[in-house]
């Protein structure tokens, strides 16, 4: 398994291009098998998690072209397999994406349950009771979801007891071909979920209230083709703004949008950040100062994201002051904490919280990613730690970070991938 190996100390410094969001593209690429005519979607993020959806898509019949310009055109007219076998949704729980659009478009889906995950239960309950009220025969057994529908699936009224991204997002992409209209309440309004209703608008269907908690989908007879470009990814732009801050650097991220990053842009103000941004740019100078310790609860868009808990903890961690977190997305969600411990940080969890109190430096370790967004917090702590921090497992930071060594070093960041076979 592949590692990172950091020395820190370097204050960041630079532009960053951001990618495209690997949360738009998983839904968008799913979303593909509604149509039987050509789409093609540019800014896609070159991620573990794409090229296993791109898989997935591909044994079922998809036909699926890198461009020169790594735009990808996308054909679903010659699907002829139904199934999403284990070994790839067991990688990627966004694999669930495929369920909504395979039994609405073909009657008939088998697609694995997505197991247990690092970072919590994440059932699937609502995906599966959103479709069966829209008339779908639903069998969860022997670890599979098997769906069947004759006819199309009929409109209907839809609640979730609990925001769920991947479920409003399974339900919008199976009701925009069902037969009348879909309301669906208490609906995610992440801006991945409104990148995904553009979308399929710009195909045909007819999705209003998106951004809201209430999105209503009058259902088409068919899609048409054309042509997307991805939304950028605000996760990442979040992570490298947070790197600047923690190493007292000035970083400006390109090609990204600043109004996706609200109360993530006001945290790292109340952190002693100066931001300011354009359009499609945002600027972090923390003028060579220690950050101040923040305290948030994550919580769906607008709210602060979960997505970006650990990174801010990281930040907490030597920043001056004492910061409280408490996490109420997910309920196992701060494995990063016992790592960063390692590097000398000094945290208290209890139940969701977790209390820090931070120190003038960390120091390098030796520490193990446990997913995606905790990998980050590793790498961010390697930046600032005195000595050297080798992560191991990054095959978690692979599925949703671009090339992130390249753009650290760029930034003039002290990191290197040690590949698998080699020693230290
Ligand atoms: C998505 C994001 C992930 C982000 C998360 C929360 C993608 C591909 N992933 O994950 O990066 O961290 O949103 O913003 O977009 N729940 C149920 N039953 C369900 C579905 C969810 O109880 O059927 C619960 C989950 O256990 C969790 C909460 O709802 O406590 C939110 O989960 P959800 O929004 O569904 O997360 P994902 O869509 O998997």
């Amino acid at each position: 398994m592949d590692k990172h190996l950091i020395r820190g100390g370097n204050p960041l410094y630079g532009e960053v291009k951001i990618s495209g969001a690997k949360n738009s593209v998983l839904p968008i690429l799913a979303a593909c098998l509604l149509t039987d005519q050509n789409v093609r979607l540019s800014n896609i993020p070159h991620l573990n998690d794409v090229t296993t959806t791109m898989e997935l898509l591909g044994q079922m019949g998809v036909k699926l072209t890198v461009q020169e310009d790594l735009s990808i055109e996308i054909n679903a007219k010659e699907v002829n397999n139904f199934y999403a076998p284990y070994k790839l949704v067991r990688t990627m729980r966004a694999s669930i994406l495929v369920l909504g659009p395979l039994v609405t478009k073909y009657g008939q889906a088998r697609v694995s349950l997505p197991g247990g995950c690092a970072i919590g239960h994440r059932p699937v309950d609502f995906h599966v009771l959103g479709l069966r009220k829209m008339g779908a025969d639903i069998d969860v057994k022997n670890g599979y979801i098997d769906a069947s529908v004759k006819g199309r699936l009929k409109g209907a009224e839809l609640s979730f007891d609990v925001v769920s991204v991947t479920g409003t997002e399974n339900l919008m992409m199976a009701a925009v071909l069902a037969e009348g209209t879909t309301v669906i309440k208490n609906a995610a309004r992440e801006p991945e979920v409104c990148d995904l209703a553009n979308f399929l608008n710009s195909l045909g269907a007819q999705i209003s209230g998106f951004g809201t908690s209430t999105i209503v989908i009058d259902g088409v007879d068919a899609l048409s083709g054309g042509s997307y470009r991805v939304l950028p990814d605000r996760v990442e732009t979040g992570t490298y703004l947070v790197a600047a801050a923690m190493t007292g650097g000035k970083i400006t991220a390109k090609n990204t949008s600043p109004d996706l990053l609200t109360v993530v842009l006001e945290k790292l103000e109340e952190a002693g950040a100066n931001i300011s941004f354009g359009k499609d740019w945002i600027t972090l100078d923390m003028r060579k100062e220690r950050p101040k310790a923040v305290n948030f609860t994550t919580e769906p868009y607008p709210g602060f994201p979960t997505d970006m808990q650990a990174q801010f903890l990281a930040l907490n961690t030597i920043a001056s002051g004492k910061g409280e977190i408490t996490e109420t997305i997910f309920e196992n969600r701060f494995m990063h904490a016992q790592e960063l411990r390692r590097m000398g940080a000094n945290i208290k969890l209890s139940g969701n919280k977790a209390y820090s109190v931070g120190a003038p430096h960390l120091t390098g370790a030796q520490v193990m990613a446990t997913d995606l967004r905790a990998s980050a917090s590793l790498v961010l702590a390697g930046l600032v730690a005195r000595g050297q921090t080798l992560v191991d497992r990054i095959y978690h930071i692979d599925r949703g970070y671009e090339c992130i060594e390249e753009k650290l070093a760029q930034l003039g960041a002290d990191i290197k991938r040690i590949p698998d076979a080699s020693s230290i």
